[in-house]
């Protein structure tokens, strides 16, 4: 396979918002390809499908933990945050990564996963084993199990309490993951500062960010809920000061899992501002239950609700990551009508949530996830992917916890997908063979080789998406319309007058969920007379009347993008 995409010499856009109008990526490097044969991806495996990414049309890459680790938890649970764990690779082929990232103009975002540490991180040895030594006060350590009643479990599958008992220190530690995990102690100014050296260090080495995983639980206290506390918004705008002073340009992403109001905290606001992005947790359920209830009523309260944030800050959308697609941010009545649609056997399920990737999800069904993807990259801000969802990859339930959705991307029909040259029994998980998404059909070759393919139809769709500023940009209102199954909103962008290419413009998008086809009234005082087009063919569409109302029809599970003027 070879991919044809020019270098764009020398690098970087200096655009300071670049996050804003970025598509990102996100793999897993252990699950991407494997360069030596030992059966686990790698660092130089990676690098060399850079091409690959650049010729997608992606503009950022963010890459899960790599650093030494027991690899209990996918890697977030690391013993050493300035070394790579060595079947990953060596720092200097991170080195190679980050440079042959940048001269194709692709930033590279890394994760910090700083509310805790491997339980074999050296700091909590020293700590179980030397109460009164230098990392003593590292972890939050108690007499009892009782502090802090009302924090909720997260890994309710595993864990039944947020404490352990450590026998060498006799006393409990908290965990707001896995037992494994003990939180570090952010009261203690040393744990601020060992942080804050590591952030320095991989900035140092020129990434463009991180993934702040977990953010909401740094701090804990006797009456609160130990997310998104006072002093963890206090940490993370120490944390954003010294990034915007001393490597201006590079970003902070929140990993967040809270209703809309307390995500977007974690922008904070102007002239204290915390994170340059949020994930869109909110969202992201909301999607899956429209599909299948065919309604558009709950996104379009929660986008209603979402959009005000400061005018630098972006959302980071998604529809499916290495997690387990949770459904803790819905009612309980909405919970359970997921899992009857998506989870319906018991295997399918992990902690809150559903350990699924996105085509099972969708039964397969190419409508479903185009109209998916159509509303991911319409939505504000940026499209986050996850590896292997452009081919409409498949999971393996049989797999424990979350490693059912992070198998070997398939490259090609041959012996391993193409991902690795092991012999097949050493792969870190085995490639996906199910009956429906057997990756002899399902892998980027097949998908290059034919010209209507899901690869192509999201290449086209990202290039189309890359051409309008404004759906980076754009400010988003609801439209109303005749039919529930409709959602209808306009992208306004008035173009900052900066840049050539950065026109302004009005966008009409309109998604159907119904499984019909449908005919349906939009109706906006604002868009009286305007003139629709679509900007994928550029057909004209009826304009609207004068009373700002004009009737489309859709096909089923249809969406159009319509440039307005
Ligand atoms: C974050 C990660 C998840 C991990 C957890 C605990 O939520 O996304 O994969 O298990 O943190 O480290
Ligand atoms: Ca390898």
């Amino acid at each position: 396979m070879s991919f044809t995409a020019p270098i764009q010499l020398p690098g970087l856009t200096l655009d300071p918002h670049w996050y804003r109008r970025s598509l990102f990526y996100e793999v897993m490097v252990r699950s991407f390809v494997d360069s030596n044969g030992d059966g686990v991806g790698d660092l130089a495996g990676l690098i060399s499908r850079l091409d690959y990414l650049q010729w997608l049309g992606v503009d950022a890459l963010w890459i899960p933990p790599f650093f030494t680790s027991p690899l209990k938890d996918g890697g977030y649970d690391v013993t050493d945050y300035r070394s790579i764990l060595p079947e990953f690779g060596t720092l200097e082929e991170f080195k190679e990564l980050v440079t042959k990232a940048h001269e194709r103009n692709l930033r590279l975002i890394i994760d910090l996963p700083l509310n805790h540490t491997s339980d074999q991180h050296d700091w909590f040895q020293q700590s179980r084993k030397h109460p009164d030594g230098a990392y003593g006060d590292f972890y939050v350590w108690s007499d009892t199990d009782e502090k802090y009643p009302h924090v909720r479990i997260i890994f309710t599958d595993t864990e039944d309490s947020n404490w352990a008992f450590d026998s060498v220190r006799r006393q409990f530690y908290f965990h707001r993951f896995f037992s494994h995990q003990p939180d570090l102690n952010f009261d203690n100014p040393k744990v601020h500062d060992s942080i804050l050296e590591i952030v320095r260090y991989w900035l140092d080495l020129g990434v463009d960010g991180f993934r702040l995983d977990a953010v909401p639980y740094l701090y804990e206290s006797e009456e609160g809920n130990g997310e998104g506390e006072p002093p963890t918004h206090e940490f993370v705008r120490k944390l954003r000061t010294m990034v915007d002073r001393d490597y201006p340009g590079r970003i902070l992403i929140a990993e967040a899992n809270q209703w809309p109001r307390e995500v977007a905290a974690f922008f904070g606001s102007e002239p204290e501002p915390e994170c340059h992005m949020a994930f869109d947790f909110p969202v992201m359920p909301r999607i899956f239950y429209s599909l299948r209830s065919q309604r558009a009523g709950e996104l379009v309260r929660v986008l209603s609700e979402t959009t005000d944030i400061p005018a630098a800050a972006g959302w980071a959308v998604f529809l499916r990551n290495h997690d387990e697609l949770t459904l803790e941010m819905v009612s309980e009545e909405y919970r359970q009508a997921m899992y009857g649609w998506y989870a319906y056997d018991p295997r399918m399920r992990a902690n809150v949530g559903i350990r699924r990737r996105l085509a099972p999800l969708l039964d397969n069904s190419r409508a479903e996830m185009e109209l998916a993807h159509a509303l991911l990259f319409a939505l504000p801000g940026s499209p986050f992917l996850y590896y292997g969802d452009e081919i409409g990859m498949g999971d393996n339930i049989w797999l424990p916890d979350r490693d059912s959705t992070r198998t070997p991307m398939q490259w090609t029909p041959d012996r391993n997908a193409g991902f690795s040259a092991a012999d097949p029994g050493k792969l870190f998980l085995p490639v996906v063979q199910s009956l429906v998404f057997n990756y002899t059909q399902t892998n980027v070759e097949s998908h290059l080789a034919q010209s209507n393919s899901l690869l192509h139809w999201m290449r086209n769709v990202i290039h189309v998406r890359k051409s309008h500023p404004v759906f980076g940009l754009g400010t988003l209102r609801a439209v109303s319309t005749s039919h529930e199954s409709v959602l209808a909103f306009t992208r306004e962008y008035t173009g900052s007058g900066t840049s050539l290419g950065d026109q302004p413009e009005t966008l009409l998008c309109v998604f159907s969920f119904s499984h019909n086809p449908i005919a349906v009234r939009i109706e906006d005082p604002a868009l009286t007379s305007l003139h629709l087009y679509d900007i994928f063919g550029g057909s004209v569409f009826p304009s609207f009347d004068e009373e700002g109302a004009v009737t489309l029809t859709l096909g089923a599970q249809n969406f159009y993008w319509l440039h307005c003027g």
